[in-house]
């Protein structure tokens, strides 16, 4: 039999061929938990006012996309360019954040900021509570 690639023997490389779900721009102070709820691994984490994926937990199954009502998360490698920094950020803070695996309301500021495009200067690097 063919040796297989050496990555394939790296630690936690055998389920990650591909790379995690990133949780982009959009979630921030809206925070809706529909994707926490269809999850079923326990890789969301919950900052002050948006969630992180945490890319050795995902196993990149995708359910959670269309379950964002504001389309915030997007697989590694489609993650729209003015966006590209929130591929760290969830990498970073997911290590910093409690876990959160119930869904839970939205901020009170999610209708206000649902469609507002540019809120990158309001992210809180501040943790959430979690559950
Ligand atoms: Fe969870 Fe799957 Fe979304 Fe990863 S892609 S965060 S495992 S629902
Ligand atoms: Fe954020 Fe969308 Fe989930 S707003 S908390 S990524 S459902």
């Amino acid at each position: 039999m063919e040796a297989l690639p050496e990555r394939v023997f790296r630690r936690g490389e055998e389920r990650k061929p591909t790379m995690a779900f990133i949780v982009c721009e959009p979630c921030i102070k809206c925070k809706f938990t529909d994707c926490v709820d269809v999850c079923p691994v326990a890789c969301f984490h919950e900052g002050a006012n948006m969630l992180a994926i945490d890319p050795d937990e995902c196993i990149d199954c995708g359910v959670c996309v269309d379950e964002c009502p504001v389309t915030a998360i997007y697989p590694e490698d489609e993650v729209p360019e003015k966006w590209q920094k929130y591929i760290a950020l969830n990498a970073q803070y997911a290590k910093e954040w409690p876990v959160i695996e119930e869904g839970k309301d939205p901020l009170p500021t999610a209708d206000e900021y649902k469609d507002v495009e540019e809120k990158d200067g309001e992210f809180d690097p501040a943790p959430g509570e979690g559950n």
